[in-house]
């Protein structure tokens, strides 16, 4: 398996009056990626944020040693395409999205992997895996949304685990390099188990900007994934 974890703080939890300051401190606080959540009013029941305002946020997202940090884009947008491709151009380095929000899955993994980004299918808390069977040689990450996607602070939805346990095992006989990404009720108290599950990359959002000091939590988070 990818054996690095990762952790993807929210921006979703972030102060939006301050989006650039707070990228730069959850940044300093030891985030890995920058998870950058993008919801329509139609796809889910709330409305983000734009390529726009990715494309503001590109030049914060990177380490006081120079390097860029990913920005992780999670489409809840319907229809798909031509905003995947919007991020994409805005800076993005990964956009995922809801095999249920496109009515060509292939087609618009195409698309995004042709604009130079990783693709990833996320799969909400009742949507099955078979579409993994079909397009695995194509996709670079999965997600397993551990709540209803549209809103932070909700709790940890617990049939992700058996979830992410089947996605483990669909990845592992692809022998491809596919990262596992949770999101949705990720806390420091939960997050080994769900890594012994098999994901390897964790969205926090209320859990990291709920508190004010960002390091200690991902601290704690990187401390528990030590005993995974
Ligand atoms: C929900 C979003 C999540 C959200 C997670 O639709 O996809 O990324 O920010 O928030 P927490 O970590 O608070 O559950
Ligand atoms: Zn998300």
């Amino acid at each position: 398996m990818t054996s690095t974890y990762r952790i993807a703080p929210s921006i979703l939890s972030a102060d939006f009056a301050r989006l650039g300051e707070e990228v730069k401190s959850v940044i300093a606080a030891g985030a890995d990626w920058i998870h950058f959540d993008v919801m329509d009013n139609h796809y889910v029941p709330n409305l983000t944020f734009g390529p726009m305002v990715c494309e503001a946020l590109r030049k914060h997202a990177v380490k006081a040693d120079g390097t860029k940090v990913p920005i992780d884009v999670h489409l809840m947008v319907q229809p798909v395409d031509a905003l995947a491709q919007a991020f994409c151009k805005a800076g993005a380095d990964r956009v995922s999205f809801h095999p249920d929000a496109s009515t060509h899955v292939d087609r618009t993994l195409q698309l995004i992997q042709a604009e130079g980004c990783q693709a990833g299918l996320v799969f909400n808390p009742a949507t099955p895996l078979d579409v993994l069977e079909w397009v695995i040689d194509r996709v670079d990450l999965v997600l397993i949304m551990s709540v209803n996607p549209g809103f932070g602070g909700q709790s940890f939805i617990p049939s992700a685990l058996g979830k992410l346990e089947k996605a483990r095992r669909i990845i592992e006989a692809s022998g491809r390099d596919i990262r596992l990404e949770v999101d949705g009720g990720i806390k420091v108290d939960n997050i080994r188990e769900v890594a012994k599950a098999g994901a390897d990359t964790f969205v926090a959002g209320s859990a990291i900007f709920g508190k004010s000091d960002y390091a200690s939590v991902i601290a704690a988070m990187r401390a528990e994934l030590a005993r995974a």
